[in-house]
């Protein structure tokens, strides 16, 4: 199964949609095998973000990323990356559609809520990132055959 790492960034934890988003995602389908609630420090920030160095709104990247805690999570499921980023929608959220996270919580791209992996291969790299291998629960679901066609 495919994994994507998911960060609800500072300002979806201070405005309280931690649950709205997680709500969303479980009721997709998708199935959670990790999660923390963490502080970020800087160096980790400068390496999940280094694709971004250089880019003008990359020091408010850091700022905004370190400046509260997040909520960190692993989702499993078939193409997980994709579907995420769909319910997720796009990065800017003045250009998300309707009925996605961005589009119906967010307005602006520094302040986007999420973060979640753009690539199935940046999926396993940011995973192991953020996770240690302990910290991932694999699990079994019952409802799997009501979600897929096994
Ligand atoms: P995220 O998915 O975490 O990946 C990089 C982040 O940079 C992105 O979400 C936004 O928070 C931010 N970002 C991307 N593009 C822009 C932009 N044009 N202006 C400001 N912030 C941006």
């Amino acid at each position: 199964m495919e994994r994507t790492l998911i960060l609800i960034k500072p300002d979806g934890v201070q405005r309280g949609l931690i649950g709205e988003i997680i709500k969303r995602l479980e009721a997709r389908g998708l199935k959670i095998i990790g999660a923390k609630f963490m502080k970020v420090d800087q160096k980790l920030a400068e390496t999940h973000y280094q694709e971004h160095v250089g880019k003008p709104f990359y020091p408010g990247l850091l700022r905004y990323i370190c400046s509260s805690p997040v909520m960190a999570m692993v989702w499993e499921g078939r193409n997980a990356v994709a579907v995420v980023r769909q319910t997720m929608g796009k990065t800017n959220p003045s250009e998300a559609a309707p009925g996605t996270i961005r589009h119906d919580f967010a307005l602006y791209p520094e302040r986007n809520l999420t973060h979640s992996s753009d690539k199935p291969e940046r999926g396993e790299e940011e995973v192991s990132l953020w996770f240690k291998p302990e910290e991932l629960v694999e699990w079994d679901r019952n409802t799997d055959d009501w979600i897929y066609s096994l």
